[in-house]
């Protein structure tokens, strides 16, 4: 582990403890426990990175304090109706409409879509345009982590159109491509390269 890393290792430990209140609020489900303190610490303690956190929520409208307090991250959030937002890191859109906007081309290092297929991104055109928005958006070896409801019942994306897309990785801060969570809606975590 380089210098870096235990410098900003100390500095997430900071973090957990002034945001502790965020972190441990009441009813948090397995799934966002595992984006919080198992993804954001990686990514925190990683390389410089800006990354792109798709569709915004009650639960995750305070994300931008954990990265105020890292210099190496720049953090941006889009979504196209969440009304509560009004800062220059948030984009009211869709990630769909990036497509073809060059400043955005090859920008993100990493980019977020959790919780945004059946919440929006339902059609199986919105899903096809907005993975090819994530894959515009995002730098040649940046990593795209998808979290998504999978059940016997229903699934809200289907992981191999995105696989013939993308190439499969590691979550970060996990040696594994596909994390289930015990929500009982069957959330899952993947993560993908170009
Ligand atoms: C269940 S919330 C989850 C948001 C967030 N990613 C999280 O993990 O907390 C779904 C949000 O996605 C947003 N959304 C729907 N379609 C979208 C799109 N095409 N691009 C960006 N955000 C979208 C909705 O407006 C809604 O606020």
């Amino acid at each position: 582990m380089s210098i870096f890393n235990k410098l900003y290792l100390i500095k997430w430990c900071w973090v957990r403890l002034s945001l502790n209140h965020y972190f441990e609020s009441y009813g948090k489900s397995d799934d966002r426990r595992f984006l919080e303190k198992i993804i954001f610490k990686e990514i925190f303690c990683g390389k410089q990175a800006k990354i792109l956190f798709v569709g915004v929520h009650p639960e995750s409208e305070w994300y931008s304090k954990i990265w105020s307090n890292n210099p190496r991250i720049r953090y941006e959030c889009i979504d196209p109706v969440y009304k509560k937002l009004n800062r220059e890191d948030f984009y009211r859109s869709r990630i769909q409409d990036l497509y073809g906007v060059e400043d955005f081309q090859g920008k993100y290092d990493i980019v977020i879509m959790n919780g945004v297929f059946g919440y929006g991104i339902n059609e199986p055109k919105d899903i096809e345009d907005s993975l090819a928005a994530a894959k515009y958006i995002m730098k040649s070896d940046a990593v795209l982590i998808v979290g998504y409801r999978k059940s016997d019942q229903f699934c809200d994306v289907d992981t191999k159109r995105i696989e013939e897309l993308f190439k499969k990785v590691n979550i970060p801060g996990v040696k594994n491509h596909r994390q289930e969570n015990l929500h009982s809606n069957g959330h899952c975590f993947v993560a993908y390269k170009k």
